[in-house]
């Protein structure tokens, strides 16, 4: 497919690099391409970064027909600029729009207009450790109706944001607060995919957290109220004894990339990693007990992210004396030392973008 590309005559100055927060500023420009039914997706245009007229009948405003994903470019010391399995980002994209009833996208051709809009802003990437750009892909619904049906027409856009590094002054553990009121998914519903609608329902139970101190919410699933998913925007692992367990994909986890190459690298270390159903109970009495060694979270933002603390209900769980585990520190090396491209990458998971 072929894309326009549209400068901007007024590029921004690029940013303190010290000073990079998260998904608070944006780049020159973005990337769009348009659906509409019949036609299938068409007019891929790289154009610089503003806002976009949408009818306010528009069925993404109205129906929450929206998916997205988020990944990140990383700058190697040399220079390089690269990506982490971003094929699996865009497979996972294709998952959620076709829970939504989204049209299916060519999954090469995001991956190589991915790489055009980079190569335009290959020097938004920035080269503080720890800093990355930030890649928020996503699709939303525009046909102006009011009515509840799937769309005929839709936008993808692809938009970056210089971000800092998640860990400034070291790792430090998070406190989690268990969820026993809220639920964020059901088996059925949208959980396993990455869709707005799925974020909107977290806020309630996030600002309560929030308001007692707690980090984030480790949601339980929504039947039984009894077993573990996930952590707001990372997948959960808690060491019991030597074996590292983590809350097996049935239907309202969303299948993290880090979690999968979590799981793929501690395995390849000789570790036992099991997925399987796992309850808050299970977790409490092994801490009760002295069983629990370590407990960590994963995702693109964090990477990962040692629990150092867990409310359940009244109960109060201190993990390893809230420092990070040996098993989190190798994990968090391996993963970011791959990442950056300051260590081998035995799988074959970082994609360079070839800027020249
Ligand atoms: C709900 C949720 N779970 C888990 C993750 C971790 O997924 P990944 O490792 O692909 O970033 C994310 C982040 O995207 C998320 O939003």
């Amino acid at each position: 497919m072929e894309i326009k590309f549209t400068p901007t005559t007024t590029p921004k100055a690029k940013p303190d690099e010290t000073k990079l927060g998260f998904g608070e500023i944006f780049t020159d420009h973005m990337l769009i391409i348009e659906y509409t039914k019949g036609k299938g997706w068409h007019d891929a245009r790289i154009v610089p970064y503003a806002p976009i007229a949408l009818d306010p009948a528009a069925m993404c405003l109205h129906y929450g027909q929206e998916v997205f994903e988020g990944m990140k470019a990383y700058r190697a010391e040399d220079g390089r600029i690269l990506l982490f399995r971003p094929q699996e980002n865009f497979k996972r994209m294709n998952v959620s729009n076709d829970r939504l009833c989204i049209p299916q996208m060519d999954e090469q051709m995001m991956l190589e207009s991915l790489v055009e809009l980079l190569k335009v802003e290959k020097d938004w990437v920035p080269h503080l450790p720890g800093t990355s750009l930030y890649i928020r892909p996503f699709v939303i619904a525009t046909e102006p109706k009011l009515g509840v049906k799937a769309s005929d027409t839709y936008l993808y856009m692809v938009i970056l944001s210089p971000v800092g590094a998640y860990y400034k002054e070291g790792i430090n553990p998070v406190k989690i607060y268990v969820e026993t009121n809220y639920v964020r998914a059901v088996r059925g519903g949208t959980g396993f995919a990455k869709v707005a609608g799925n974020y909107g329902v977290s806020l309630k139970a996030q600002v309560e957290a929030h308001e007692q101190n707690f980090t984030q919410v480790l949601w339980l699933d929504g039947v039984e109220r009894k077993y573990i998913e996930e952590v707001g925007t990372m997948n959960v692992f808690f060491m019991i004894d030597d074996e590292v367990i983590t809350p097996a994909l049935l239907g309202s986890v969303l299948p993290g990339i880090t979690r999968k190459s979590t799981i793929e690298l501690l395995r390849s270390w000789g570790y036992t990693v099991t997925e399987r159903k796992l309850s808050i109970q299970e977790v409490m009495d092994a801490a009760r007990n002295g069983r629990l060694k370590e407990a960590f979270g994963t995702g693109t933002a964090a990477v990962v992210s040692p629990i150092g603390e867990l409310k359940c209900e009244d109960e109060i769980t201190i993990i390893n004396d809230y420092q990070i585990g040996p098993v989190t520190q190798k994990l968090y090396d391996s993963l970011t030392g791959i990442q950056w491209g300051k260590t081998e990458d035995p799988f074959g998971w970082s994609y360079e973008v070839k800027v020249d």
